[in-house]
């Protein structure tokens, strides 16, 4: 056998997102890719603004000595001291360079994170629904992903969390802006669930840390803010990208930011940076990471995300289904509708929406039976094209 059995249960429970990919791609090649309102995957369509392409373009032609040479394994000192500055003013602490490592986006920043801090048998704790690489990333550093419910609103349930922490806890995880619902906590939230950490790290002598996953803080709406993290508890770390905030998911760039009041710091940062250096990164991209340093005031055309979620609510109300309403990313969630338990079943309704052709992933592949995750990072054509077939669907559904 070459294949080592928990990667082959692990690829065998991943199916669903790969069978509705490859479908959508049979789709367009039979009906065209206009015909297809494929809303499965989160990958930003808009561009990147265009003073990327312009810096990018300087830099790639800038032939300084050692440009493409190995660096520090966090990463080039005036790139962490230039996003230090940007991290730490939205997280309302003062950031320095030496507390930031860069990453392979944010994937790789939170494989880093778990390598560090995470010792066999010991379980990170997650609110449902949540984006489900999750489960691989802290299964890969031997720990065991914990879930535990929501709030009706997606809101984190604050006692949920509190009754899951065990000696075992390494740390709590949260997702603001979230995949899948495009919820965002209130700084309510943050607050109570540091009161939370704290009152059971004094109890037990384990302050949990809690590791707030962001890529999509850029990208909200309604001039919503995204509380910071970092000033609200000590044991904090911040994994982001530039994947949806730039637009930028093929170039796999990211960083992760450690609370500077963090007890224990140093050996937390040499160890990230160990991580990044054994998990075989080694470091960020070297061109990457300049560019991403001069461009810390841009991002993509976030008033076109929010048109095209006002759009698609459109849809949806249109087709008299009931969902989330996004605060942020670019995500609906929505409540499959139901009249018996087996309309209710979220794989059905997809295969449903299939045969008019819509694509939506299934909300168990997040943990969340019952609903479907629409991404809206489609072009506004398709999203009203959809509305005819939304309304088919339901119509012919219940
Ligand atoms: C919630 C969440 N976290 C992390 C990631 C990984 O992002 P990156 O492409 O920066 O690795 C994604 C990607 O879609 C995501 O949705």
């Amino acid at each position: 056998m070459a294949v080592a059995e928990y990667v082959r249960e692990a690829l065998a429970g991943s199916s669903v997102i790969r069978k509705l990919f490859e479908e959508g791609a049979a789709l367009k090649k039979l009906h065209g890719s206009g015909k297809v309102f494929d809303f499965s995957i989160g990958n930003p369509d808009l561009e990147p603004p265009p003073a990327f392409h312009e810096t990018l373009v300087r830099l790639a032609t800038c032939d300084a000595a050692g440009s493409h040479g190995y660096m520090p394994n966090a990463g080039y000192p005036a790139v962490r001291e230039a996003l230090s500055k940007k991290c730490g003013s939205e997280q309302g602490v003062t950031l320095n360079a030496d507390d930031l490592v860069m990453s392979v986006g944010a994937a790789g920043g939170l494989n880093c994170v778990f390598k560090s801090i995470i010792n066999p048998g010991d379980e990170v704790i997650v609110s449902k629904p949540y984006f489900m690489e999750y489960r691989t990333y802290i299964a890969n550093h031997g720990g065991k992903l914990v879930e535990v419910d929501s709030l009706p609103d997606f809101n984190l349930d604050i006692n949920a969390v509190r009754k899951a922490l065990t000696p075992r806890t390494a740390a709590v995880m949260i997702n603001t802006p979230h995949n899948p619902t495009g919820r965002v906590y209130p700084e309510e939230t943050i607050t109570a669930l540091a009161a939370a950490l704290n009152e059971y790290g004094k109890k037990s002598m384990r302050f949990p840390y809690l590791v707030s996953d962001e890529p999509y803080r850029e990208i909200v709406y309604d001039n919503i803010e995204v509380a910071p993290v970092l000033c609200a508890y000590q044991n904090s770390i911040v994994v982001t990208s530039y994947s949806k905030s730039l637009s930028l998911p093929g170039e796999r760039i990211g960083y992760i930011a450690v609370n500077p009041s963090t007890p224990d710091k140093q050996n937390l940062i040499a160890a990230l940076i160990w991580a990044t250096r054994v998990l075989g990164f080694v470091n960020a991209p070297a061109l990457m990471q300049r560019c991403v340093a001069e461009l810390t005031a841009e991002k993509v055309a976030v008033d076109i995300y929010a048109e095209r979620r006002d759009a698609f609510i459109k849809v949806l109300d249109g087709a008299g289904l009931k969902y989330s309403r996004p605060q942020g990313a670019f995500y609906i969630f929505c409540k499959v509708p139901s009249k018996t338990a087996a309309l209710g079943d979220d794989n059905t309704f997809s295969d449903h929406l299939k045969k008019y052709l819509i694509l939506g992933v299934p909300g168990s592949g997040f943990a969340a039976p019952g609903w479907l995750r629409f991404a809206y990072c489609v072009s506004s054509k398709i999203i009203s094209a959809s509305a005819d077939a939304f309304k088919k669907a339901v119509g012919t559904y219940l």
